[in-house]
């Protein structure tokens, strides 16, 4: 059996960047495997979270799943608070995983900054509370953008050294799913920063809830370079974009990835239909497609969050379906450490 896991924090400004390189792909996932979709909240109030806003923003991750297309019948869409499988797993995992293990994770020093003496000791053990995420269903395969991999890395490890602690077969060793072509969209006003839902600037990112205009202003003000965009040459044999040419104009390849990804078509593809044209030609077409494929989901999105009833009767019945898998492993879990 294949069984996905991923989840989404709740903290508000859903972007293109959470579009293509998650929610999107767990839509196309469903045909294939079984899945699990959490709003993760306890990951949430690492940092501080307003509580007001953090009721908002897990309806709003909710509704941006729907809007994109799980389907709720089928796949399971909860969340992370309802089901406490995920903090009773964390706990053991804490005990698990090593400090110096959670010490290398770049997203901690990222996030914990110059001030790590004042960052929460939850942001610190972010990283087993997320094998637990996983792991509390024996989920075989999690979606992920880059920069999650580490992350990911970590919970193979600590499946493997329950494992070997134990002397238990309990755990799979996950593997990841990096899909699409823009698994990492960056910033639009600057092209070595991801574009994140934390980037103060509202013009760094594409909300997915953004009208026509506001997309459109974005695009139009976005960084970019005096000169004209490439052809397929400057592509690998494989078609791939080289790490160096990308890191040469980092804004007009991100531009450029966006426009593959929303398209679905391949780097070669779009090099060839843009070969040589000016910046400002190929905005008006990547506007275009901007507003036509984030349009429909964006007002979805603000008719479900308009009726949060709606919303919080699919969270209450995909946490019954989320404990009804986790509690039985919790149960295993908690026999095997002697509890
Ligand atoms: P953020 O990083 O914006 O706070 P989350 O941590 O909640 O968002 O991430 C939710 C999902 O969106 C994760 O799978 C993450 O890999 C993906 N993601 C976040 N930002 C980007 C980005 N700029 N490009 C591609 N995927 C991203
Ligand atoms: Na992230």
């Amino acid at each position: 059996m294949k069984r996905i896991f991923s989840g989404v924090q709740p903290t508000g400004n859903l972007h293109l960047g959470n579009y293509l390189g998650a929610i999107r792909n767990f839509v196309a996932l469903q045909h294939d495997y079984e899945c699990i979709y959490c709003v993760v909240d306890l990951h949430a109030i690492t940092v501080w979270q307003e509580p007001a806003a953090l009721r908002a923003h897990t309806r709003e991750v909710t509704a941006a799943y729907l809007a994109a297309g799980i389907d709720p019948k089928h796949s399971i869409i909860f969340n992370q608070s309802h089901v406490s499988a995920h903090a009773e797993l964390a706990w053991i995992f804490n005990c698990v995983v090593r400090m110096g293990w959670l010490s290398r994770m770049t997203q901690f020093k990222e996030k914990a900054g110059k001030h790590r003496e004042n960052a929460s000791a939850g942001l610190f053990v972010y990283p087993s509370l997320m094998a637990a995420d996983i792991l509390a269903y024996k989920a075989t395969h999690v979606p992920v953008g880059e920069d999650q991999k580490q992350h990911l890395e970590l919970t193979r490890d600590t499946a493997q050294k329950f494992n070997n602690d134990y002397g238990v077969d309990c755990f799979p060793i996950t593997e990841p799913l990096i899909l699409g072509a823009a698994t990492r969209v960056m910033s639009l006003r600057d092209g070595s920063k991801k574009m994140s839902k934390s980037d103060p600037s509202d013009m760094s990112r594409i909300n997915m809830t953004d009208e026509a205009d506001a997309i459109a202003q974005k695009i139009r003000r976005a960084t970019t370079d005096p000169e004209l965009l490439p052809g397929p040459a400057a592509l690998d044999e494989a078609g791939r974009l080289p790490e160096e040419t990308r890191k040469a104009r980092p804004e007009a390849w991100n531009l450029l990835g966006i426009y593959a990804a929303l398209s679905d078509k391949s780097w070669s593809e779009v090099l060839q239909e843009f070969e040589g044209a000016q910046f400002s030609a190929f905005k008006k077409a990547l506007t275009e497609l901007a507003v036509d494929k984030l349009g429909p989901i964006g007002a979805e999105m603000k008719r479900l969050q308009a009726d949060p009833e709606h919303v919080d009767g699919i969270l209450r019945d995909g946490a019954e379906r989320a404990a009804a898998i986790a509690e039985p492993i919790l149960r295993e879990v908690q026999d095997v450490v002697g509890f």
